[in-house]
Order: C-alpha cells, then structure tokens, then sequence
C-alpha cells in the first residue's frame, strides 16, 4: 500500500469516529509532500474552486488574472456578457497574455503579438496565414466556471459535476443578505507558509477567536457566543453571533431578521472558499494550495448599498488585514511544528466551537479512497 494510501485508511478512521470523540488528523496530513500530490491529483484538481467576484469584471473587457494548481488563468467578461475562465498561455509558444487585471478588447501576446478575442478566439497571427493558424482551428482553452450568488468559480476538470445544484441549502442560509447585490470594495493577494487544510480549519473554527484576536473580533464575535450552523456535503458553516449591546455594524439587505443583523456567518464551500457573510460586509478568501506547507490566498471584500462610508470601508480593511496577521502568524509557526515526532492528534472541541472541522475531515473522506479491505 502507498503513503496516500495508508494516510487514507486513517483519514477514514478520524472521520467515522462520533463526533463526541471527534480527534485532529495527525501532522503528517499537513506537511507530507507526497500526500500533497495525492491531493492535488485527487481531490483539488477535480473539484470547485472560488476565484473572484463577478463585479470584479464589470463590463466586456474587463478581466483579471489568477493562478490555480499551477494553471495560469484569465477570467475575462465577453463581449456577449459572458464571464469565462481561459488558460492564460498563449497558444503559440506559451507566454502568459495578460498579468494583474484591466480592460481590452483583445489579448495581445507580448512575444510575437498573437492576438486573441475576450471569448479566446483567435483574432490574428501575424505571417502565420500559409501555417493554418486561424480564428476557425485557434482559441484558448476554456475551463468550466460558474457563478453563483455574485462568486465566480472554476473547475480544472471538465467532466466535473456542475456546482450549482448542489448549493440549494447554503443558499437558504445566505439568501436574506442578498450576496449578489453587495459591491467589491478591495482585493488582496499574499502568500502564507501554511497547509491549505489548516486555513480552512483555522477560518472555519471559533475555538480561536478570542484567544488568536482579543482586540480585533473578540469585542465582536467571542468564542462563547459562536454556534455551529447549518451543513451539507458541499459546505459546513458556523455564525459568529454578536453581543446584544454593540451597536450596529451596518443595516444591510431589507429582508434581514434581527438575528442575522446581529452576526456573521462563516462558511466554507469545500475544499478551498472561506467567507464571513455580515449585514453589510461579505468577505471571501480564495485559498490557492501551492505546496504542502505554502499558499496563495486571494481575498475580496464586498460591502453592501451605501452602508459603510469610505471611511469605514478603510477600516473594515485594516481590521481585516490585522485579523489576517494574527492568523497568519499562528499557522505559519504552527506549520513548522507540525513535523514533528510529537504532533498531535488532539480532540477536537465541542460541535459549536470545532464542529465544522469534523465536517470538514468527512468531507475529505468522501473524496479520498481507502483501499478495499
Ligand atoms: S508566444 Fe505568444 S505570440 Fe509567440
Ligand atoms: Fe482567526
């Protein structure tokens, strides 16, 4: 039996345990290059990921750039209106077509000045007419995506199961606060020296909040307030309810009851989106996994109406840049003791505060194979 293998037939036993007895995976899950391959091939590359926003790329034209699983990737609205997602590798000799995000009406390659349409056909190959290089045999690839309540995904595999479908629940516990109406204020990007599964596990629990963040979510959203939410086999989610005497952060959408104005609500779209959804805040991280201990993170925030002033969008900001900071400084040295002979396979806390972690591992049961018995 290989190490995936092996790792897997633990990975089932962690996530059949009751959840009462509900334990962490052992460290090696987190640090083993080779299981890291074996996610990738098994699991990353065939499932959905979250990208970006599609207000991010308002207009035919508009277009940003991102990478995942080491696909260079240009998501880019049509001249039809259509948000699509190509490969970024120009089909002559493959150099990237376009870097950060803009606007144009075409592609042009920097190398031999191939030029390409925002649909990815090709638009002109200059002295390639005698080598059958034209608009009807040239075009980027296209990778599936979808867009759903305003965040645009992609899959790598195109004999995917399409997304939405499967998404009825997680709506019924976004819906009131009407994601698709809310506006992108900022995108960020930074890479962090941690195992993706830890940032999922770290965004997901509220075990952490008022230790890792006294000043910064604590006045907020305290541990002890938290309580596990709804869950399904696509997402596992948890609200981060508010004291009773903050004031308000912001009406949001009308259709809003007193509770949801009265927290956030944290989900995770397995495998790789994590996001707080608020009254008038609505922020999303793309979590990109590049090696085993190493991460590209892209984060949008989204405000809703005219809310929040341009000042007070300024410091939700810094607020979640320091938030972010905390974070990162915890998992990045948690990451490097992780290897050791000694980490642990602690217990997980009650359902309300690391409940969403055994989600989580189930999750990773149903996508990985042990071997038969
Ligand atoms: S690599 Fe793009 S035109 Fe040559
Ligand atoms: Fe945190």
């Amino acid at each position: 039996m290989n190490l995936a293998a092996k790792m897997n037939v633990e990975l089932a036993r962690v996530a059949s345990l009751p959840e009462r007895d509900a334990k962490c995976l052992p460290g090696y899950f987190y640090t083993s290059p080779e299981y890291f391959a074996y996610e990738v091939d098994a699991v990353l590359s065939k499932e959905w990921h979250y990208v970006g926003r599609a207000d991010e790329v308002p207009h035919p034209g508009d277009y940003f750039t991102t990478t995942l699983l080491g696909e260079p990737l240009l998501v880019v609205r049509g001249d039809d209106g259509i948000i699509r997602v190509l490969s970024n590798v120009c089909r002559h000799r493959g150099m990237p077509l376009a870097e950060g995000s803009g606007s144009t009406r075409r592609f042009v390659c920097s190398y031999h000045a191939w030029s390409y349409n925002c649909d990815g056909v090709l638009a002109n190959a200059p002295r390639m007419r005698d080598k059958g290089v034209t608009s009807a045999t040239c075009r980027l690839p296209e990778f599936r995506s979808e867009t759903w309540q305003g965040f645009i995904y992609v899959n790598l595999d195109d004999n995917a199961v399409p997304l939405t479908p499967r998404l009825a629940q997680l709506q019924s516990l976004l819906e009131n606060y009407r994601p698709l109406e809310m506006h992108i204020v900022h995108v960020a990007e930074e890479e962090w020296r941690t195992n993706w599964k830890c940032l999922v596990e770290n965004f997901m629990e509220a075990y952490h909040l008022s230790v890792v963040h006294p000043e910064t979510l604590h006045p907020y959203t305290p541990t002890g307030l938290s309580r596990k939410s709804m869950s399904d086999d696509a997402f596992t989610s948890y609200c981060a309810n508010y004291p009773s005497d903050i004031p308000s952060r912001g009406r949001g959408a009308s259709g809003l009851t007193a509770e949801e104005r009265q927290r956030s609500t944290l989900f995770c779209l397995f495998p790789t989106q994590v996001a707080s959804q608020a009254a008038s805040l609505l922020v999303s991280f793309a979590l990109k996994p590049i090696a085993a201990d190493r991460i590209q993170v892209r984060w949008t925030m989204s405000t809703y109406g005219d809310d929040l002033t341009n000042h007070e969008i300024e410091e939700r900001i810094a607020l979640w840049n320091e938030v972010n900071r905390e974070d990162r400084e915890k998992l990045e040295k948690m990451q490097r003791a992780l290897g050791s002979r000694h980490a642990p396979c602690g217990p997980l806390a009650p359902t309300d505060y690391e409940g969403t972690i055994w989600d989580f591992y189930r999750y990773l049961a149903r996508k990985t194979e042990p071997p038969p018995l």
